[in-house]
């Protein structure tokens, strides 16, 4: 078995090679100068299971391309199992079609993927479970929920209601909700105005005098997330907490979170936050012995 990391989330890559008690094997990467990218294995890896951990998160398009390009390195040097363990899907919402003559990138990618020579595929919380089934290879579909649930378990809430921040969402706090004792769940109804515009317009449920958690597959700019709370708090919630799988925290997710007045933000490292974006209320928890587990 051997482990090679792209260069997205090293520190996660580090964490899974300690959990399984291996090296991380060695690879060299270069960008020319027009940008393009170079890999090399740097030992042989011929008919050994191959894992290449890689999120293709910001910048998507160039961590997508790096993985490609890993893939089929470790594909020519007659690895005999090659699996891409993908922390964070890129382009996951991109699932279907919402209007007229968009494509379905997240099947397009998943297909760049199984012919670049992947055989198998570890993906973390997709945004939508229906991606499985995109990859037509074995595709483990593994969720960071509990890490989250037994940070929130640890801290004996009382009052809490399980939040989701749209109707699409629904079925993951219903099973986020089912693990913290049952609690009641409520929900938003968000509706998008353009791309990364998110509006809220009612909670249908109970929130007042509770401690609302709210629970996402992801933070992106943050809109969707800030809105919610600002509509807990006028509807009576008592304090506000955020728990996310991926912290993508495209501009301004810092600004709009670190002002937002939450009692905290829980995300995973399935995607690495810099040092800088780091603030008082948030906490970044690891999923690497998740990931090695189901290595
Ligand atoms: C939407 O369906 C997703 O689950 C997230 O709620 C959304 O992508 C978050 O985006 P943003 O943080 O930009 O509002």
């Amino acid at each position: 078995l051997r482990l090679f990391a792209g260069s997205a989330n090293l520190p996660l890559a580090q964490e899974v090679a300690n959990y399984l008690g291996i090296e991380l094997g060695p690879m060299v990467r270069k960008t020319f100068a027009d940008g393009e990218v170079y890999i090399q294995v740097q030992e042989s890896i011929r008919g050994c299971d191959v894992y290449l951990l890689q999120p293709t998160c910001r910048p998507v398009n160039d961590n997508l391309t790096e993985l490609l390009i890993m893939i089929d390195a470790c594909r020519r040097a007659s690895a005999r199992q090659i699996t891409a363990v993908l922390p964070y899907y890129g382009y996951a919402r991109a699932d279907r079609k919402t209007a007229g003559r968009e494509s379905i990138t997240a099947k397009l990618v998943a297909n760049l993927i199984v012919q670049s020579g992947a055989d198998r595929v570890i993906a973390m919380d997709l945004h939508s479970a229906q991606i499985q089934g995109y990859f037509d290879i074995p595709c483990d579909h593994v969720y960071g929920s509990p890490v989250l649930i037994n940070y929130i378990l640890d801290k004996q809430l009382e009052d809490i209601v399980v939040v989701s921040p749209d109707v699409g969402g629904v079925a993951r706090a219903r099973a986020f909700a089912k693990k913290l004792d049952d609690a009641p769940i409520a929900i938003i109804d968000k509706r998008r105005q353009a791309h990364n515009v998110a509006e809220v317009f009612n909670v249908v449920g109970e929130v007042e005098g509770k401690n609302a958690v709210l629970v996402d597959d992801m933070i992106d700019t943050a809109g969707t997330i800030t809105a919610a709370a600002k509509l807990l708090r006028q509807e009576g919630a008592k304090q506000v907490y955020v728990c996310a799988i991926h912290p993508v925290f495209s501009p301004p997710a810092i600004e709009r979170l670190s002002q937002a007045g939450f009692e905290e933000i829980i995300v995973t490292n399935t995607i690495p936050v810099p040092k800088d974006n780091h603030f008082p209320q948030l906490t970044q928890l690891s999923v690497a012995n998740l990931i090695g587990e189901t290595i």
